[in-house]
């Protein structure tokens, strides 16, 4: 079973992830892996912490002569601005943060417990997704995220090949799919900041190439369509999880819902066995299991929580009503949240193709992958 952890403070000596159960066989780019912690840092909003890391992997274990030898992957991004020892305790709770909570939780700091909420620890699990990519990209299986509204504003991408957007996307300094869109989009978000406000959006991950059959209809907790919202959600500041359709689905009658299925056999030998459907309202899984067409699932992310103009609080030392915190923070990470859902989506779908095929080595996973879509077809 493929799997991680991370762990790691914000402000510590480094964040690292564990990957265990990654087949063997994989040849990995180092270099790729660094492509995806910048895209991380960038998109237009993001405070002066990302100017001061520039993050980039050392992978310390599970890979030999270039590729992953079956053991666990140890992944370890160092921290540029390491200051953990020398930082004080907040006492004025940051409300949207789990400053109050987690200090009455552990009876101890609110230091303690933003250090590790802060989504500094997303750093590594882009690392550990791009991981999966590169997996994924053996079996011809993409993930594609971008940004689908910011700020309430609908971004409408542009018609075009995959290739095309992902140019789009990689031009966009909002990574949205229409650069018409860009520059009122930062003019709204320098619009928010200076009014010490921020901003959240909603982002769109599609995974294209997927097979038939990755995840079950037969246990609850291994249903991918479970699966993948446990690990949306637990993206820090992400609120709502679609996929399809998703909360419109339950607005519409089920002959404007649910995916008509036709057969050409001349597809008969692709990820989709040849039944197409002309719509893909449901997301590409049905019943917990893909059904060959692509992944879409959506995310909502809120505002970032710390704000300049900061809101009502109280100081826990004294309990007097005071304002919260301010600690060095981003205007609008939305563009940044595209690449982390992109890979823990990836992790996923990649966990999953492993749960299916074995995940021993690359070798066996692709002659059984072959195998089953030969036998798929002839069914
Ligand atoms: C990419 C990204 C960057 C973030 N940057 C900040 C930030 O600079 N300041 C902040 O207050 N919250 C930031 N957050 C949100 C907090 O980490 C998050 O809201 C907080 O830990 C509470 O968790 P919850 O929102 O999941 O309940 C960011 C979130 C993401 C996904």
């Amino acid at each position: 079973m493929l799997r991680y952890w991370t762990a790691g403070e914000s402000h510590g000596k480094a964040l690292i992830a564990l990957v265990d159960g990654f087949p063997a066989g994989v040849t990995i780019d180092t270099d790729a892996i660094d492509v995806e912690l910048r895209r991380r840092q960038g998109g237009y909003g993001r405070g002066g912490r990302q100017r001061i890391e520039t993050d980039k992997v050392d992978i310390r274990t599970g890979i030999w002569k270039g590729a992953t030898l079956g053991s666990p992957i140890a992944l370890e991004v160092i921290n540029r601005d390491y200051k953990l020892e020398r930082l004080d305790d907040l006492s004025r709770p940051r409300p949207g943060h789990g400053d109050l909570t987690g200090a009455m939780k552990y009876l101890g700091s609110i230091r303690g417990v933003l250090e590790r909420a802060s989504a500094r620890e997303t750093a590594v699990r882009v690392a550990a997704g791009a991981l999966a990519k590169q997996l994924l990209a053996e079996f011809d299986i993409t993930v594609f995220g971008y940004v689908a509204e910011l700020g309430g504003e609908v971004i409408e991408p542009v018609e075009g090949t995959l290739e095309e957007l992902r140019a789009i996307r990689d031009k966009s300094e909002i990574y949205g799919l229409n650069l018409d869109r860009d520059a009122a989009i930062k003019e709204l978000i320098d619009k928010t900041g200076k009014e010490g406000d921020t901003l959240g959006g909603v982002l769109e991950v599609r995974v294209e190439g997927v097979p038939f059959g990755l995840g079950t209809h037969a246990q609850w907790d291994t249903k991918l369509d479970g699966r993948l919202a446990q690990a949306v959600m637990a993206v820090q500041a992400i609120k709502g999880v679609e996929i399809g359709l998703g909360f419109e689905a339950a607005r519409r009658p089920g002959s404007q819902v649910h995916d008509p299925i036709h057969y050409d056999k001349s597809r008969r030998k692709g990820p989709t066995l040849g039944y197409e459907r002309p719509t893909n309202n449901a997301g590409g899984i049905e019943a917990g299991m893909t059904n060959g067409q692509p992944i879409v699932i959506r995310a909502a992310k809120k505002p970032i929580s710390t704000l300049a103009k900061p809101l009502a609080s109280v100081n826990i030392e004294t309990k007097e009503s005071e304002e919260a915190s301010y600690e060095r923070s981003d205007v609008c990470a939305v563009s940044a949240a595209s690449v982390i859902i992109e890979a823990v989506v990836a992790f996923e779908v990649a966990r999953a193709l492993i749960d299916k095929f074995g995940g021993d080595s690359l070798m066996e996973m692709q002659a059984r992958y072959k195998m089953f879509l030969e036998m798929a077809a002839e069914k």
